[in-house]
């Protein structure tokens, strides 16, 4: 039986502060938005809130390449405000993390520039500065969004290594002045009373002494040199032994291409326990191959076999960390859901990860079920990642309107469009032109609408959210898959001192006969949500409707 935490028993809501609420009417979301939508959140049933980033940038990637790791964008405020927000979050009982993303900087950081002024610089060695090999750059490692992954700077005559875009320079962490600052930043933010941190691509801040050449691939080349390298735990230790383990804090790393298995070395909880929880990708999987742009058919198989594995890897040692959308990923409706059948689906989707074992995260606007955008030309889109397949796409035949068609449901353009809060102009997001498209279905699908709706999918979130909030079964329960072969239900029960609950959920608008599991008498059951009218009487068995799902209990 896992100890209970405070960590555990949280359900965290993401801002992407750029598209959550404009409070000052320029067009891009900011902290005086957020502060008059902390009691949205609030009523939400969360208990925390995570920060994209809010740090100064020249946006290369929104936020993610960071210019001053101690201050707040002009564009979302000023440091006064942000503890204003602090303050206005703690006295509502929501704690607050910050985004930490320290495997790069912006080429704009202080640290950057001064790196590039003269090899003699200290801060040469904050970075990985390198002779190219003759007129090649020093290995043939690719970047994640921009072709290469180094840059040649004319004046220094060396090459700088980018894992990211060319604006992200990464790094170089095995400079314990390197790690002296990330020290100091993570004091800054906790001193301030911020209480913990979402860490970016937590398993890629180190990378194999010599920078060795990568087995080529079409892309992700030189993955195996700085994903998961050994000094990464000597490095969270560090950061744990030195600061984290000084304050009630909370971490969740972001681990691409992460497994169970692999993720216990990090989240084992006990004495090295190195962060609380960990964010992994295979239940992101399911529709396509390594990357969202890579599209297959839905493949519920696949989405339960990654769900299982992680519920039964972790169990009684580590502690899951639950999501099905952010900042990176198209919007879940849109995915494994259905536009068609959106509210049945979207609560369908919310049930099958809520009642999970683990601390679940949701993103803004998922809550009300937001959809993915049609854009219009690519001329409209905004991110790095869009730009860089389109070249690398062209190479294999995909552009024009083939192209934009990926993007309309690939992209991670369709999980940045503003929150729609209102039928008003601009779907109530601001009072000014935004910077971003939104989604022209704000008429219909916003918070306003949501909340005067009572079988809305908010309020459907609200209410799995307390049921588990004040549910020891639905929080700690094991974890049991049913009609595991099923290509259209999945199905999985709860158990704990005697009670259950269990859960069925349709991935399909065909009707599918289901049978209870043996031992699930639904005739002795309590129906504790459905998607549809509980039908009159109950049946050990029935034949579901579009995307139907149903929790029954055993309490
Ligand atoms: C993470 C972030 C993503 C960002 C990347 C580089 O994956 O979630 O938004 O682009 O790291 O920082």
């Amino acid at each position: 039986m896992a100890a209970s935490a405070w960590y555990k028993e949280m359900a965290v809501y993401q801002i992407w502060p750029r598209s959550f609420a404009d409070g000052d009417g320029d067009g891009i979301g900011d902290l005086r938005g957020v502060l008059e939508k902390l009691d949205y959140i609030r009523d939400l049933g969360v208990n925390a809130i995570w920060f994209s980033p809010l740090y100064p940038s020249p946006n290369a990637d929104y936020g993610y390449d960071i210019a001053d790791y101690k201050d707040i964008s002009p564009d979302y405020g000023t440091l006064a405000q942000f503890r204003e927000v602090l303050e206005g979050a703690h006295t509502r009982g929501l704690k607050v993390f910050m985004d930490l993303v320290i495997n790069h900087t912006s080429d704009q950081h202080t640290w950057f520039r001064a790196s590039k002024e003269s090899g003699d610089s200290p801060y040469h060695d904050y970075y990985f500065w390198r002779k190219g090999r003759g007129k090649k750059p020093p290995n043939n490692w690719l970047s994640v969004f921009e072709g290469g992954a180094w840059d040649y700077d004319e004046g220094l005559g060396e090459y700088y290594l980018h894992v990211f875009a060319k604006g992200q320079p990464d790094l170089n962490m095995a400079n314990p002045k390197v790690r002296e600052e990330v020290k100091d930043i993570m004091r800054f933010w906790l001193d301030m009373g911020v209480d913990g941190f979402r860490e970016d691509v937590i398993t890629y801040i180190s990378k194999r002494e010599g920078l060795p050449n990568g087995f080529p691939l079409p892309i992700g080349t030189g993955l195996e040199h700085y994903t998961n390298q050994p000094s990464v735990k000597d490095y969270l230790r560090e950061f744990r032994d030195d600061v984290l383990s000084r304050y009630d804090c909370f971490t969740v790393g972001e681990a691409p291409m992460m497994t169970p298995k692999t993720a216990k070395q990090f989240i084992t909880e006990g004495a090295d326990q190195l962060l609380n929880l960990m964010f992994h990708f295979q239940h992101m999987e399911a529709d396509c191959i390594l990357t969202d742009w890579i599209p297959t058919p839905f493949r519920l198989r696949k989405l339960k076999k990654a769900f299982s594995s992680w519920q039964q890897g972790l169990r009684g040692v580590a502690w899951n960390a639950l999501y099905l959308e952010n900042h990176d990923h198209p919007r879940i409706i849109s995915r494994y859901g259905s536009e068609k059948y959106r509210v049945e689906s979207g609560k369908m989707l919310a049930a099958m990860y809520l009642l999970q074992c683990g601390t679940p995260f949701i993103y803004q606007g998922q809550e009300i079920g937001m959809t993915n955008i049609r854009l219009d030309g690519v001329s409209q889109c905004k991110d790095v990642v869009t730009f860089n397949n389109e070249k690398l796409f062209r190479k294999f035949g995909i552009k024009g309107e083939r192209f934009l068609r990926l993007v309309n449901r690939r992209s991670r353009e369709n999980a940045r469009t503003p929150m729609q809060w209102s039928a008003g102009a601009n779907g109530g997001f601001t009072a000014g032109t935004p910077w971003f498209p939104v989604n022209p279905n704000y008429t219909e699908i916003n918070a306003a609408a949501a909340e005067a709706d009572p079988d809305s999918l908010l309020h459907w979130y609200r209410a799995l959210l307390k049921f588990r909030r004040e549910s020891p079964l639905a929080l700690y329960g094991d974890y049991r898959e049913h009609n595991k072969a099923s290509r259209q239900l999945y199905v999985y029960s709860r158990g704990r001192e005697g009670q259950r609950l269990l859960v069925i959920c349709s991935f399909t608008e065909q009707p599918v006969r289901f049978a209870a599991p043996l031992g699930f008498d639904l005739l002795h059951a309590t129906q504790l949500f459905g998607n549809y009218a509980a039908p009159e009487t109950q049946s050990n068995q029935f034949v579901t409707r579009p995307y139907e799902c149903r929790v029954y209990g055993w309490l």
